[in-house]
């Protein structure tokens, strides 16, 4: 399986989702579950990341799993729970189907062509119970050009360099 995010995880939450109102979203999220899902037990989140999304919905479902491509984001994930699965989105290992699966944060957006997006949904459908609900969110060419400007960024970690202080750019 290929650690897609193994160096970005050491800077995610830095340079990241510090500047993302996770508390927000997850409120936002929780208010469509509660509007359109009848049933809330079984909850899949994938490409979950390190859970920062999770943290704040998970207590509110009976099952909630996550599940992400980087292991090492996995390994940085702020729940405990055993419920943590290593998988692709392309190819979803799960038996059981879920009432409700989350693919939060634009992470859509790693499928590159029509074909992985149709294999993608196909997964969905396969994974999802018949009156399933499936959230997800994708960054577009227009929201990009807005955000251009400010993706210039200079920031300093010290965490996971041995004291050493590095500079990153985006
Ligand atoms: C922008 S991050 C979002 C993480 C998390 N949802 C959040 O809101 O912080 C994108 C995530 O998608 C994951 N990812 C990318 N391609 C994937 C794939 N094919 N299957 C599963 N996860 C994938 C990455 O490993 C990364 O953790």
């Amino acid at each position: 399986m290929k650690d897609n995010y193994k160096y970005v995880s050491l800077i995610y939450d830095d340079f990241i989702s510090n500047l993302i109102d996770y508390k927000f979203w997850a409120k936002y999220i929780y208010q469509l579950i509660k509007k359109f899902s009848s049933s809330k037990n079984y909850v899949l989140e994938i490409a979950s990341g390190n859970c920062n999304l999770s943290r704040y919905l998970h207590k509110k479902f009976t099952t909630y799993v996550v599940s992400d491509l980087s292991l090492s984001m996995l390994k940085n994930c702020k729940i405990n729970t055993k419920l943590k699965i290593c998988s692709d989105m392309l190819q979803l290992p799960f038996k059981r189907k879920f009432d409700i699966i989350i693919c939060s944060f634009d992470s859509i957006n790693y499928i590159l062509s029509k074909r992985k997006l149709s294999l993608f949904f196909k997964e969905i459908y396969k994974t999802l119970n018949d009156d399933g609900l499936f959230i997800f969110d994708a960054a577009l060419i227009k929201n990009s050009y807005h955000h251009q400007k400010f993706a210039l960024k200079q920031k300093k970690s010290k965490k996971h360099h041995n004291k050493k202080r590095e500079y990153f750019y985006t």
